[in-house]
């Protein structure tokens, strides 16, 4: 006769060891990300303007972010340092946490930045109609802080952060230009 517990036995016995491997993985992550949540927020989204949204953005894109951190091709007093602390591992970890988190923040209400929108004519090519574009190696713009973007747009015009691509496309704007298409971008919603 056919036991069900000799069928069932070693099965059950492989998901506890399965649930005995996964349960630390998890416990970890959010451990790891209590350092993060202090600046990035619980749910991903900064409660400062000048510090990035992480909820939803492309997993690929943010374990670059956090690399370029670590070797110091990206610099920040704020994120250097803790950068520093993070494996390879952490961060492939926390880059899967983040991005999986969903930014459901109502849409911003103000009236449209229309001279940002007609900046926004030199981005959609990467950055998608939205400015959520359809390569996953290229950073979803749309819902971000606005003073964020505003920074980010000045340090890639001022050399201060290097991306050959970007330089090259915010070489000749004027700080309102960046303004107006960094409020642009800021005032859809991410999901
Ligand atoms: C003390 C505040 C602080 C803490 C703590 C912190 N960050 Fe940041 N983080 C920042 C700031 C500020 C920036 C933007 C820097 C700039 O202007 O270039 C940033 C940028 C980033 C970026 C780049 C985002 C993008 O869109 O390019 C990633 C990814 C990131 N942080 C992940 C993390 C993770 C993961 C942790 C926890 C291990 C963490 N940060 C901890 C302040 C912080
Ligand atoms: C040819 C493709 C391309 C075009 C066009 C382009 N971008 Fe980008 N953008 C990129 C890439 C690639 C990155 C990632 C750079 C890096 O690795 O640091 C990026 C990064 C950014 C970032 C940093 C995002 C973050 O989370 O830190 C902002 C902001 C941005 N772009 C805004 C714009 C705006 C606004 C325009 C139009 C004026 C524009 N981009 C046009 C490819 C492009």
């Amino acid at each position: 006769m056919n036991n069900p517990l000799k069928v069932m036995g070693p099965l059950l016995v492989l998901w506890a060891m399965a649930l005995a491997v996964a349960a630390p993985a998890v416990a970890d992550v959010k451990q790891l990300a209590a350092t993060c949540v202090a600046c990035h927020g619980p749910k991903g989204i900064s409660n400062n303007d000048l510090w990035p949204n992480l909820a939803g953005q492309h997993e690929i894109y943010l374990i670059d972010q956090m690399k370029a951190f670590r070797d110091g091709s990206r610099k920040d007093p704020l994120m250097s340092a803790t950068a520093k602390t993070l494996s390879d591992a952490d961060i492939e970890q926390l880059a899967a946490y983040f991005s999986g988190l969903s930014d459901k923040q109502p849409p911003v209400r103000g009236k449209e930045n229309m001279a940002g929108k007609s900046v926004s004519g030199a981005c959609i090519s990467c950055h998608g109609m939205w400015g959520k574009p359809v390569n996953s190696q290229w950073p979803v713009i749309s819902g971000q802080k606005k003073g964020y973007l505003e920074k980010q747009l000045k340090d890639f015009r001022d050399g201060t952060r290097e991306s050959p691509v970007m330089s090259v496309i915010v070489k000749g704007f004027t700080d309102q230009q960046i303004k107006d298409v960094a409020e642009y971008y800021s005032q859809f919603r991410r999901d």
